[in-house]
Parts: C-alpha cells; structure tokens; sequence
C-alpha cells in the first residue's frame, strides 16, 4: 500500500496534498444550498452537509475560512433561513457550475440553468428539479481549529419526492438518482448495495427487503 505520514503529507505540493485528504475519507453528500441576499438569491454546491441528529433534527454544514467573502454563509448569518437541495445525476454538471466565483449581484440559478422554486412556508429559493428539498434555520456556529466554521442548523420542513420513500420512510437515494461526491469534483451515481437488519453480537448480518 502506498504510505504516507505527516512528514511526508506535509512535503507533497499543496495542491494534491488537498486533493488526497479530501477524498481520504470517502464519498460524502451532494447538495445545492440556497439562501437569499439584499442582492438577490445564492445556489451553492456543497460536499459537508451532515446529520448531525433526528431529534431534534439538526444538519450541519462546514464552511471554508472567512478570509473572504462567502455569500453562503453571509446569507445564512443574515437571514437564518436556507434550503439544501439534493443534487441528482443530471444535475451535477450545472450543480458543479455554482462554485464558480460569480459577482455578488449574479444569481448562480440563472448562470447555471436551474429553475428557483418559492414556497409559502419560507422567502428561500428551493432548486426545482431537485427531488429531495430541505428548510434549515441557522442555529449555532463552532470555529474549528483549522479556522473553517461548523454551521449547526435546525430542520424546519422537508419535502421529499413520493418515488423515494420505501417502508417506514426510508429514503431509497438510487430511486432518485442522488450522487455523491468524491473530493471537489468527482460526482458518484448511487447503487444500492442492500440494507441490514439491526445488527446483534449473536446473529450474523441479514439482509433485508429494500423497499
Ligand atoms: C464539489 C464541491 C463541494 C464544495 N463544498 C464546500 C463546502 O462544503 N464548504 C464550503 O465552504 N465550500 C464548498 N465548496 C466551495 C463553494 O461551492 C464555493 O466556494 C462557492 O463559490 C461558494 O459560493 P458563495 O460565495 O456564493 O457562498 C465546494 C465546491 C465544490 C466544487
């Protein structure tokens, strides 16, 4: 197996030092966060979005360093309220296209190609097509010692494409398409591999129906 220690992490060129540990720990979550400004409204992707617990429910989202200025999170600050919208495969091109340094007054739905969706519960644009639309209101933030932010945010509504939920609302992410994300720009197609019963030290693991 190839090696690597600090030492030898530290001497590899910046650049693929980042895009090794980026993807060291795996495919992680593909959304688009959208939030509203005095300029109009934001649509980012983002690879950090996280559960953090279902009760009460609480995402959690990791913000680079604000040594410059990151509309996202400016949003989030102002208004409180953001959506997180799940990317699917025919979406990650334009998904990809957010991150993107756009000036403050451009709208990423607009220079990208998606279609903002406004609901009655909230002023924050929704990405249509998405298939899987989150409401979150900022709730605390955790400076962490690599000087990037962990936003913590309550869920305050959720709606969910009917193709997705199986038995006791399990949300089948290959019904929809969802990908996944491996360092900054490698999107995964999900397959599910088959889901387990409650694991127990005195039964081996048994499969159980998908649905
Ligand atoms: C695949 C991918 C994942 C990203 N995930 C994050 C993330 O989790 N946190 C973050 O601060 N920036 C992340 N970014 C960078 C933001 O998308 C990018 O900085 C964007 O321009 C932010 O725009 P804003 O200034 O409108 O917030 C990611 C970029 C890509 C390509």
């Amino acid at each position: 197996m190839k090696f690597f220690d600090t030492q030898s992490l530290k001497t590899l060129p910046s650049r693929e030092r980042a895009t090794l540990i980026n993807s060291i720990s795996g495919i992680r979550s593909a959304n688009l966060i959208g939030t509203r400004g005095s300029s109009g409204t934001n649509l980012s992707v983002f690879n950090s979005v996280m559960h953090l617990g279902s009760d009460p429910a609480l995402l959690g989202v990791v913000f680079r360093p604000l040594t410059v200025e990151r509309h996202t999170y400016a949003n989030i600050k102002d208004l409180k309220d953001f959506s997180v919208n799940a990317i699917t495969s025919a979406m990650a091109a334009r998904a990809h296209q957010t991150s993107a340094k756009y000036p403050e007054g451009t709208s990423e739905f607009e220079a990208v190609g998606f279609e903002p969706l406004f609901r009655k519960e909230t002023h924050i644009p929704f990405v249509k097509e998405s298939p899987i639309h989150i409401l979150c209101s900022y709730s605390q933030e955790h400076l962490l010692e690599n000087q990037c932010v962990l936003v913590t945010a309550s869920i305050k509504a959720i709606w969910i494409e009917e193709k997705a939920l199986g038995h006791g609302y399990f949300i089948n992410h290959e019904h929809i398409k969802t990908v996944g994300i491996g360092g900054l720009d490698a999107y995964y197609s999900t397959t599910l591999e088959g889901r387990y019963a409650y694991a127990k030290p005195d039964q081996s693991p048994t499969k159980i129906d998908p649905k």
